[in-house]
């Protein structure tokens, strides 16, 4: 073998060794190559025990030179390919890792995936607030769960007032026993305005506002347990009952059209004075009488009234200065009767047949 150790004897043993390594793919590949080249009995090492049998001094000093030289360009050879494996590996272990969130389509691709609307009620409430901004109202809206001061209290309705039964109530198991509840009107709305109204210095006040209220209800055609309202509530110097009746009149003829009618009936709400409730013709019967309308060609809508003095006093403002109106009606109620929905409990059901109706 010692005549043999020659420069190109050399090379080639490198040689080998290098390209083992490269063709590692894995980094426990690569350390098994490795190791192998570094073993005593690896071809390498044997031609470098080989050294000592070689006589000529100065060839076993250069053939020795050489042989250090490939060990150490060989250990250049495992760090590079070591650096490599290691970039890979930690690719393929974070794309093993990724999830993959992309949504499947099954079915024909050529057939376009329908991208869906606004639900009826929203739409509803949508006009309905355009109809009240025409009108010169700023929008706003509020809290759904709400504090029996402002749902109730404020609102002249004190703890065991009997108007309270009117508000089938969802409380919520927060602080003390019925004190947090989910709002069963829009009516709180009055309250918070007229405090900021008050603690800003802003009054007048022409609002709307909408949003979803509960009531402990068993849906039916009318009822749904989750409902949206909208509330009006307009404060002002010199304002009056006939100030009230034009704008429900002007809403109806606005959102419904002129051949349906408002009319406005005595009723009673504690947080206003005089009070009345809002019924319109039932269009799904024009006036004769059905089921939806309880036979009597007329479908409530909400309430309304002139601000009781009792609220002015709740929130501090003076009711010889300033007077004012409010009302409150459901949206809901408002998209079934421009639509003719028989039953309300379809607006939930989530039957595409209804819903791409609208
Ligand atoms: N909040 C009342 C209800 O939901 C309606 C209403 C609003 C009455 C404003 C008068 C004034 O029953």
């Amino acid at each position: 073998m010692s005549e043999e150790l020659t420069s190109e004897v050399i090379a080639d043993l490198l040689a080998t060794a290098i390209n083992a390594v490269a063709a590692t793919s894995s980094l426990a590949e690569l350390d098994h190559e490795a190791s192998q080249v570094r073993a005593k009995d690896s071809a390498l090492m044997l031609a470098r025990r080989s050294l000592g049998t070689l006589s000529d001094i100065d060839a076993r000093k250069a053939a020795g030179a050489l042989l250090n030289e490939a060990m150490s360009v060989f250990g250049e050879a495992v760090d590079a390919r070591r650096a490599a494996l290691e970039i890979s590996e930690r690719a393929s272990q974070l794309e093993a890792d990724r999830l993959d969130l992309t949504e499947v389509v099954v079915g024909d691709l050529r057939v376009p995936v329908g991208r869906g609307h606004a639900h009826l009620v929203t739409q509803t409430r949508a006009s309905l607030e355009a109809v009240f901004v025409a009108m010169g109202f700023t929008v706003t809206e509020g809290p759904e769960v709400e504090t029996d001061w402002y749902n109730f209290e404020a609102l002249n309705l004190p703890p065991g007032h009997p108007a309270r039964d009117m508000y089938d109530t969802m409380y919520l198991d927060i602080g003390e026993p019925e004190t947090v509840l989910l709002r069963t009107h829009t009516s709180p709305m009055q309250i918070h305005l007229l405090e900021q109204a008050v603690a800003e210095g802003t009054l007048p006040v022409h609002a709307a506002m909408a949003g979803r209220c509960y009531r402990l209800d068993t849906p039916d055609a009318r009822h749904l347990p989750v409902f949206h309202q909208i509330e009006g509530l307009v404060i002002d110097r010199n304002i009056t009952f006939a100030d009230l009746a034009g704008v429900i009149e002007t809403f109806t003829a606005a959102y419904f059209g002129p051949d349906i009618h408002a009319r406005l009936r005595p009723a009673y709400f504690p947080f206003t004075e005089p009070s009345a409730e809002f019924e319109i013709t039932c269009t799904i019967c024009r006036g004769v009488g059905c089921r939806t309308c309880s036979r009597t060609g007329w479908i409530e809508l909400g309430g309304c009234g002139m601000v009781d003095p009792a609220v002015f006093a709740a929130v501090g403002i003076d009711p010889v200065e300033w007077s004012g109106f409010a009302f409150g009606f459901g949206i809901d109620r408002c998209a079934q009767m421009r639509h003719q929905i028989a039953d309300m409990r379809s607006l939930i059901e989530n039957d595409l047949r209804f819903m791409r109706q609208f």
